[in-house]
Order: C-alpha cells, then sequence, then structure tokens
C-alpha cells in the first residue's frame, strides 16, 4: 500500500485561502496568553539556516520552546551539507533522527518544494532566496489586522528593492488577495513587473497609503556595489516626508534596517513605526503557524 504523504507544509503565501491566514492571525492573539498554548513537549524541531538570519531563527526558536519542543539549530557552515550532502538527505536525516518539524532558510527560489514528496515532516519555508517569505508575510498581516482590525480598502505601498525581496512578494499577493490596493515605490532597476505594474513616487505614497512597508537594499543579492549616498532624499522616508503620512497610518520594515537609506535614522523607532512590534509579533504568529501544521489545520 503506498503511504499518504503529509501536506502539512507552509512553502508559499499562495497556498492560505483567506479563512486560513485569518485563522492564523485569530490563533495568534489566542497563543499570547501562555495558558492557551498546547504542548508539544517531548517533540523536536529542527532549524536548518542556510543563509543570515537574526529575527526569523531566532522567532522561531523562542516560538517552539514556548510551544514545548526541544529545539535542534543547524546552519550550513557545521553541517554536512559542507559535504555536499543535499538538502533533501538533510531533511530526511533529521526526519529519520526523530525530528517532528523543520524550519529551512535557503537561497534557493522554491528550493524546498523538492524535498516535500519524500519528506514527511512538516516542513516551513522562513526565505527561499529572492522567492518568497510565507512567516514573515504572516506576521506583517497580523500587526496590520492588529492596527486596523481589516484589510479591505486599505492603501499599502510597498517600497524599495522589489527585485530581490521575498517580503515584497509573499506581501504583494496576500494583500491584494485579502482586498487591500497595494503600490509600490522602487528605483527603475530594481522594479520587478511580475510583482508589479503600478508603481508611484514616494512623495504620493506618503500622502495617501495607510501602510508604507519598507524594504533593506539587499546588496547581497547585488552584482556590484550600490551607491546609497541621495538613496534617502530620492526614495526614502525622510523626515519632512513622514510629517505629511495620514494621522492614522503605519511604517512597516521587515528589518534588519539600513538606518539612514530607506529610512530617517530617527524615524526607525517614531510613534508610527511598527517595526519593534512585527518582530514581537514574529513570534506569537510563529506559534500559530507551528501549532496550525502540527495540528493538520493547514
Ligand atoms: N526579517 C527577516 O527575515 O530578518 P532576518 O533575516 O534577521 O531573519
Amino acid at each position: 500500500m503506498t503511504a499518504i504523504r503529509s501536506k502539512r507544509n507552509l512553502l508559499s503565501i499562495k497556498q492560505l485561502s483567506n479563512e486560513q491566514i485569518y485563522h492564523l492571525i485569530h490563533l495568534a492573539e489566542k497563543l499570547k496568553d501562555p495558558v492557551n498554548r498546547p504542548s508539544f513537549s517531548g517533540q523536536f524541531a529542527a532549524n536548518l539556516f542556510l543563509e543570515p538570519s537574526t529575527r526569523t531563527k531566532t522567532s522561531f526558536h523562542i516560538a517552539e520552546k514556548r510551544l514545548g519542543f526541544d529545539v535542534v539549530e543547524l546552519d550550513g557552515i557545521d553541517s554536512s551539507l559542507t559535504k555536499g550532502e543535499s538538502l533533501y538527505d538533510t531533511l530526511k536525516t533529521l526526519e529519520s533522527l526523530g525530528v517532528g518539524l523543520a524550519v529551512v532558510r535557503q537561497s534557493e527560489v522554491d528550493g524546498l518544494s523538492t524535498c516535500t514528496e519524500g519528506v514527511d515532516i512538516p516542513l516551513i519555508n522562513a526565505g527561499d532566496g529572492c522567492g518568497e517569505h510565507p512567516t514573515q508575510s504572516l506576521l506583517d498581516l497580523y500587526t496590520i489586522y492588529e492596527h486596523f482590525q481589516s484589510f479591505k480598502g486599505l492603501h499599502v505601498c510597498i517600497a524599495g528593492d522589489l527585485k530581490h525581496s521575498r517580503v515584497a512578494r509573499s506581501n504583494a499577493y496576500a494583500l491584494r488577495q485579502l482586498g487591500a490596493t497595494v503600490s509600490f515605490v522602487s528605483k527603475p532597476e530594481w522594479q520587478d513587473p511580475t510583482m508589479a505594474q503600478n508603481y508611484i513616487t514616494m512623495d504620493e505614497a506618503v500622502e495617501t497609503c495607510d501602510v508604507l512597508m519598507l524594504l533593506r537594499i539587499q546588496h547581497e543579492r547585488h552584482t556590484g556595489h550600490e551607491e546609497t549616498g541621495s538613496y534617502l532624499e530620492q526614495y526614502g522616508l525622510t523626515v519632512e516626508r513622514e510629517a505629511r503620512m495620514m494621522k492614522h497610518s503605519i511604517i512597516l520594515h521587515p528589518a534588519p534596517v539600513n538606518r539612514g537609506v530607506e529610512i530617517d535614522e530617527s524615524l526607525v523607532e517614531c510613534e508610527k513605526s511598527k517595526i519593534f512590534r512585527q518582530m514581537t509579533n514574529g513570534v506569537t504568529m510563529r506559534m500559530a503557524i507551528i501549532h496550525a501544521l502540527m495540528k493538520g489545520e493547514l
């Protein structure tokens, strides 16, 4: 008899319906209270990060510990990937050792999808190169919902290095699906026609958007070094522009932030900024994602 493969993975935001996204937001809200958290005590979670990370890696670690998992951390330096072992064999090995959930960041776009056929444990995409970052998107959605209690009719402007941004790709898709209007600000060479057609200027964005989502310039994914001297004035959020934003509007950034490049240094922690709130919400949302996957709800 052929074994039925588990499809309990989160590889792309595109696999989630609006109902599933709202379910995760409400679940994250519920899991803020420790008395509502299930315990996965006795189970192991593995975090395999083959690209650098501070927020995603640490917040998954904390989320897993809060849910009672024992946590195994692997990277691309100390694991046998350096000896040429494939990602599939690495994940198959973790599964064979008794790991019950794996979180993976790696550089190949959609690289995890080649592993789902033979690996039965839930897999979570923690960022795949310039592809997608579904868990960042979900924590961003949670942060927006926390402030506005809705997505319908919101104008969200995503500004920056779109071409190399997995965060922008996941968020543009999810926000449109949820009924928001999404516009974009970007240097011509960083525009991405597969993601966006409707580009506006930063001056137009600050006066009309409810959510301004800034992106980091991803120097590590560029072939040459980008000169950023005039970037803030041309494309970034200056103090003068922030003063023209609507009273209720908010500023998001997935971080790490290049202070003084995409946003003025003094605005990173301003009243409108939810940048550190996003990080706090990241732990809660990742608890919700893990809980939902382990319970077969996604
Ligand atoms: N936002 C984000 O993915 O940050 P890290 O690269 O530090 O995980």
